[in-house]
C-alpha cells in the first residue's frame, strides 16, 4: 500500500504540488489525468526520489518509502541502446544489487521469457517495435521487485493493438499484488485498465473516483469541463 500524504513540492520558485494526498493499495491500478502542467511528472518523480518535498510523508506498507521501493518505466522506454535486451534487463541486478553475472542474467532471462521475448534477447533495442520496446522497459523495472510500479506516458507512442498488449501486461503486473500508479493522456486506455482515477488540476487532487463514476458522473466542474472538452460528457 502507498500512502501519500500532504505532499507539496516546489521546484524554483513554483510551487508544482499544493497538498497532495491519496493511496493506492497493493494491486490496485490507479491513473492520474490532467491536463499538460498540471504536475503529473512532477508526482511521479518526487515519489521516486528524484524531486525533493517541502511537505508531506510518502509511506509504503507503513514504512517511510525508500527508493528501491519503486519502479519507474519513464515517457519513451529509454533503454540502453548499446546493450543487448538481456543485457538491459539485467545490468541493475548486477549494478545495484550486486547479483553475480549469472543469477542476474537467469532472472533476466525468466522475466523476457514471461514477456513473450525469450527469442529477443541477444537482439538491440533497435531492432524492436515500440511495443516490444516497451515490454523491456517494464521487464526491466519489474526484475528489481518494487512494490510500486510508476508509468509516464505508458502508450503515447503505441498504436492500439500494441496498447492492448500494454494494458493486459500491466494488469497482469497488478494481479500479483504490485501498486501500480499511471500518468497518462490516453483517456480510453486509462477506463479500461485503472479501478480508480485522479484528476489532478495546478498541483492538486480535484477528483479521486472509482473509474466509471469519475467519467460517467464527474463531481467538479473542473472535471466536468475537461470531459466535455473531450467530446465524453
Ligand atoms: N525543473 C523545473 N523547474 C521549474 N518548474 C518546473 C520544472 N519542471 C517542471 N516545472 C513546471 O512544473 C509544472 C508541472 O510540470 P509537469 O509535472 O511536467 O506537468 P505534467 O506532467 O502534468 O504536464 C509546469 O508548469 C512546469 O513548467
Ligand atoms: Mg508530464
Amino acid at each position: 500500500m502507498l500512502e501519500v500524504e500532504n505532499l507539496h513540492c516546489t521546484l524554483g520558485t513554483n510551487e508544482i504540488l499544493r497538498g497532495i494526498s491519496f493511496t493506492v493499495a497493493g494491486g490496485e491500478i490507479v491513473t492520474v489525468i490532467g491536463r499538460s502542467g498540471a504536475g503529473k511528472t512532477t508526482l511521479l518523480r518526487v515519489l521516486c526520489g528524484l524531486e525533493n518535498i517541502s511537505r508531506g510523508k510518502i509511506c509504503i506498507n507503513g514504512k517511510k518509502a525508500c527508493h528501491g521501493d519503486y519502479g519507474l518505466v519513464q515517457q519513451g522506454c529509454c533503454l540502453f541502446e548499446h546493450m543487448t535486451i538481456l543485457k538491459n534487463v539485467s545490468y541493475a541486478l548486477q549494478a545495484v544489487k550486486k547479483f553475480s553475472t549469472k543469477k542476474a542474467k537467469a532472472i533476466a532471462l525468466d522475466m523476457l521469457t514471461q514477456f513473450g521475448l525469450k527469442d529477443k534477447v541477444t537482439a538491440y533495442p533497435s531492432s524492436l517495435s515500440g511495443g516490444q520496446k516497451q515490454r523491456v522497459a517494464i521487464a526491466r523495472t519489474l526484475v528489481m521487485d518494487p512494490k510500486v510500479l510508476l508509468f509516464d506516458e505508458p502508450t503515447s507512442a503505441l498504436d492500439p493493438e500494441m496498447t492492448n498488449d500494454v494494458v493486459i501486461m500491466i494488469k497482469n503486473i497488478a494481479s500479483r499484488g504490485i501498486a501500480v500508479l499511471i500518468v497518462t493522456h490516453d483517456l480510453a486506455m486509462s477506463r479500461r485498465i485503472s479501478d480508480r482515477i485522479l484528476f489532478l488540476e495546478r498541483g492538486k487532487i480535484v477528483e479521486n473516483r472509482p473509474t466509471e463514476e469519475f467519467f460517467l458522473d464527474p463531481h467538479s466542474e473542473q472535471v466536468k469541463g475537461f470531459l466535455k472538452n473531450m467530446a465524453l460528457l
